[in-house]
């Protein structure tokens, strides 16, 4: 129901919405690439920075007492966010690129023989093929790729076959960053597990809008940023299951992550802060946690009812356009956009959009195999999140009408 979803009034919490970009109000739908923040998150980076700053877990001062009380209350603020089973299971990273080289460098080059698979799938972010080249160059495993059918969605059937006694490791994205495309992970991690294969859900796009159960979905790791979850860049996260973690050496070494040190030998600490080497970002965790508090506040139910109106309101206007191609068409998907337009190149789609104050994103999106699988060099990609209104679309759609013109 978002009959009730109070657009307005939530739109004063994000100081930068209420400004001017070349000219015009800003209409900002690049919101896959990174969200705006709250003035809450801006308040309480300010707030720590002028009042508790110090290391943490390090000191008996006050101050630091204080910082590590605010940045262990984000880490459970987290683990209740995705429902994980401990504050243990939630190592803070720089983002979800950093927590699957994580899973990667250390699960990956301790597990995976030559010979052994790593599946992932024909939508995958950049940065969850990278790593496992790397990985499968490194040890000689192989790697194979769910196809993507012509809707942009998964296919199930291929996945089935492609899974073996030889498969090791599932790495799959939630929501795909350039179709919207929103994955049945549960049944994925399922199929994995039936063979003995470890599962890693990448939720950078899924997490800051919709309820993640990682208990319910059943993956090994599941890993997102703060900043697509209007909380700071330079902060994330890796979900993993406690005894999987306890398994894995660590990926960093240095200070924080031990628990004593000699020359002859040292003992690693306990878990999270065996993965957290050297002075995190405190600052980033506490904004996250703040992040939460506020996305919790409006109710993740209520943001994905409302994202999702907003999907099919747009949906249906991009749709009267005649020359304009959606690209990803499932009928599951989040509140993402992307298109091509004629043979205009999507560049200049931005470039034009850009002068009418509207911001999307052009280009690959780090997902370039996604265009291969169209054909496509490129797509123009509106994503919206629960701060965009539908007037934002409509002035989306007169944006659209003027490329038209000066191509005309
Ligand atoms: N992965 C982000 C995007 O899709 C940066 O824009």
């Amino acid at each position: 129901m978002t009959d009730g979803f109070k657009v307005n009034s939530i739109r004063k919490d994000f100081p930068i919405l209420s400004q001017t970009v070349n000219g015009k109000p800003l209409v900002y739908l690049d919101n896959a690439a990174t969200s705006q923040k709250p003035q809450c998150v801006i308040d309480s980076l300010s707030n720590y920075y002028q009042t508790v700053n110090s290391n943490v877990h390090r000191g008996v001062h006050t101050l630091s007492q204080l910082a590590t009380d605010d940045y262990e209350a984000a880490r459970s603020k987290i683990r209740s966010f995705i429902n994980a089973g401990s504050d243990q299971e939630i190592i803070y990273t720089r983002g979800t690129t950093e927590s699957i080289n994580l899973v990667a460098y250390s699960f990956g080059v301790q597990n995976i023989r030559s010979g052994d698979e790593i599946i992932i799938s024909g939508m995958e972010h950049h940065s969850n093929i990278v790593p496992w080249q790397l990985l499968c160059e490194q040890t000689g495993a192989v790697l194979r790729i769910i196809p993507i059918t012509d809707s942009g969605e998964l296919d199930i059937n291929q996945y089935g076959a492609l899974l073996s006694d030889k498969t090791k490791l599932v790495s799959v994205v939630h929501q795909s960053n350039a179709l919207g495309t929103i994955n049945s992970v549960k049944e994925i991690t399922a199929m994995a597990h039936s063979l003995g294969a470890v599962v890693l859900v990448d939720g950078a796009q899924s997490a800051p809008h919709m309820k993640v159960d990682v208990q319910d979905i059943g993956c090994d790791f599941f890993a997102f940023s703060g900043h697509k979850l209007y909380g700071p860049t330079g902060i994330g996260v890796l979900y993993g299951k406690s005894e999987v973690l306890d398994n894995m050496v660590p990926y960093q070494s240095g200070g924080e992550m031990i628990k004593s040190v000699t020359f002859d030998k040292t003992i690693f600490n306990v878990l999270p802060h065996k993965f957290e080497a050297g002075t995190p970002d405190i600052a980033g965790a506490i904004g996250l946690g703040a992040a939460i508090d506020y996305v919790n506040d409006i109710g993740l139910d209520a943001i994905n009812s409302y994202e999702s109106e907003l999907l099919a309101y747009g949906t249906a206007k991009l749709e009267q356009i005649a020359s304009l191609r959606i690209i990803g068409t499932s009928s599951h998907k989040g509140a993402v956009l992307s298109f091509t337009l004629g043979d205009i190149h999507p560049h200049d789609i931005g470039t034009i959009l850009d002068s009418e104050g509207i911001a999307i994103r052009t280009g690959h999106h780090c997902a370039q195999p996604v265009m291969e699988r169209y054909g496509i060099p490129a797509t123009a990609r509106a994503s919206m999140s629960f701060y965009n209104t539908k007037e934002e679309i409509d002035t989306l759609v007169t944006g659209i009408d003027r490329v038209l013109e000066v191509f005309s």
